[in-house]
């Protein structure tokens, strides 16, 4: 026995180790600012714990079941019969939730029906079952009294209301603070660190994907060159974060990005101006030169 509680320590010392390193690693990449939200971020910690445990349980019965086999070969036969008379934990288990009547005395709770030889047991509902009902019973009492007796929590209809006043309320107060002295046709390039910062991020984390995060160009343009097939001045690069391009996988960007945020990225993308990234796509579209403007 000494053996399993050795074993067993060490089992959670495992699992303690996992789940740090595990902690660490999510929370080292969401502070890199991975683009994958901190909410998604949890559930993906949680299913990981959920899965590491289940392997280390799995392990743990395994090695059980190990030991147990090697205990057996050790035993007396003496001790082996009393061991073997034993039921094992599972069969009390189940024999207490189910509460089953023996075979032998199933005569005592037959009933007098007959129906073409076919006899009916006066079985009782088994405890597993009566008490998920009595649990049933238990909720809808707490739930009557959380959320139509005392109110202290929210329906579905208040929260939904409750949710969409706050996204009004933010937003009002996000383009209140917004101040846009330009249009599609007067904007100009930023040149402040923290705005093309802001720009690189977006980019980096929604534009990649089709634009490479060098700029290189995958299902979209290369925008690195000087080739442009909608034009390279800032007004014609921002035009077309805002409009899109009809009729393409360039979709218009307006809903999502305010006319600040546009301006940002559009910036950055200027920055990447003869970068010439490794692997870029080859020039698409005509050549442009900023002194034509
Ligand atoms: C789903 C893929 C996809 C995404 C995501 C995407 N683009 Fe594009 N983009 C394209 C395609 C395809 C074109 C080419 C359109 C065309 O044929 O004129 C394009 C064209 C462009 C152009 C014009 C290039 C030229 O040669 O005229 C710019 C600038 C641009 N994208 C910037 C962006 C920015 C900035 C973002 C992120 C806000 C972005 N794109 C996101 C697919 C994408």
């Amino acid at each position: 026995m000494n053996i399993i509680r050795k074993f067993k320590h060490k089992t959670s010392a495992l699992m303690v180790a996992i789940l740090m390193l595990l902690g660490t690693k999510t929370y080292a990449q969401s502070a890199t600012g991975s683009g994958i939200s901190q909410e998604t971020m949890l559930y993906i910690t949680f299913g990981l714990v959920f899965v590491v445990s289940l392997l280390v349980l799995l392990v743990a019965i395994y090695v059980l079941q190990l030991l147990k086999t090697f205990i057996r070969k050790e035993m007396s036969a003496e001790q082996l019969a009393k061991y073997e008379a034993e039921p094992s934990w599972f069969a009390k288990l189940w024999a207490s939730w189910n509460d089953l009547k023996p075979l032998e005395e199933e005569e005592d709770i037959l009933l007098d029906h007959d129906y073409d030889g076919i006899k009916e047991l006066d079985n009782h509902l088994p405890p597993w079952w009566k008490g998920l009902f009595y649990v049933t019973i238990v909720y809808a009492v707490v739930y009557l009294l959380i959320f139509h007796v005392f109110e202290t929590a929210p329906l579905q209809e208040e929260r939904y209301e409750r949710e969409i006043a706050a996204a009004d309320a933010l937003k009002a107060s996000q383009e209140a603070g917004l101040v846009v002295d330009f249009d599609e046709n007067t904007v100009t390039a930023t040149t402040d660190a923290v705005e093309l910062a802001d720009g690189q991020k977006f980019f980096e984390t929604q534009c990649a994907l089709c634009h490479k995060a060098d700029g290189g160009g995958l299902a979209g343009p290369n925008l690195t060159d000087k080739y442009w097939k909608n034009g390279g001045s800032m007004s014609d690069i921002y035009k077309v974060i805002k409009n899109g391009v009809p009729n393409t996988a360039m979709i218009s960007w307006e809903s999502q990005l305010n006319p600040l945020r546009m301006r940002n990225v559009a910036s950055y993308v200027m920055t990447l101006q003869g970068t010439n990234p490794p692997g870029a796509l080859p020039p698409d579209g005509e050549l442009y030169e900023p002194e034509n403007e």
